[in-house]
């Protein structure tokens, strides 16, 4: 697997990511909602450099996939914290079309939050087909797929503590 991201560079982003989102918010109390599963590893290592007061909700998004069609998201909320009145941090791990976060922010809006922005470690270049951008920005990359650092493929890969792009090889080992 071709590495594109080391260890050492994911964590360095994400001080500075820490630090902005300090800067930008205050230090005022935050409600980080991490978009699961693929923000699980991102979640973990950004919270613990907000040394800030936070409560952590996470809830779940899929989608029906009608052949090759990306179908309709489903979106879980039932693990999600109260966020009435709070100040959110909404958490994922690479805005790719955007449809994700966009929709999510349109769901977690009917919950009367004070505030929302949003936070990604990746952002494909390129992709976007949606109108809005994340607040705060780890990396820019170009359009490959990628996994590890929690991102997956078919489930795998989400504990390399890298981000990788997969090769020939490895997406044939899992058909
Ligand atoms: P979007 O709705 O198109 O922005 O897609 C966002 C979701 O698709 C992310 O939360 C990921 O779960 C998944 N995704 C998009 N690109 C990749 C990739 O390169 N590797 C792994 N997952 C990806
Ligand atoms: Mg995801």
């Amino acid at each position: 697997m071709k590495i594109l991201i080391q260890e050492s560079e994911i964590q360095a982003a994400i001080t500075r990511l820490a630090q902005e989102i300090r800067d930008r918010e205050g230090g005022k109390p935050l409600t980080v909602v991490a978009i699961m599963t693929g923000s699980i590893v991102f979640l973990a290592d950004l919270i613990r450099k907000l040394d800030i007061p936070l409560r952590v909700g996470v809830m779940q998004t899929s989608s029906y996939r009608d052949g090759e069609n990306r179908g309709k998201l489903i979106i879980n909320a039932g693990m999600l914290v109260d966020i009435a009145d709070r100040d959110v941090l909404l958490v994922d791990d690479i805005f790719d079309t955007g449809n994700t976060l966009f929709e999510v922010i349109a769901t977690l809006g009917e919950f009367r939050p004070r505030s929302i922005r949003s936070c990604v470690l990746l952002h494909k270049d390129g992709r976007q087909l949606v109108e809005m951008q994340p607040d705060y920005i780890g990396f820019r990359i170009p359009d490959e797929f990628v996994v590890g650092y929690g991102l997956d493929y078919n489930d795998l890969y989400r504990n390399l503590p890298f981000i990788g792009v997969l090769e020939p090889e490895d997406l044939a080992a899992h058909t």
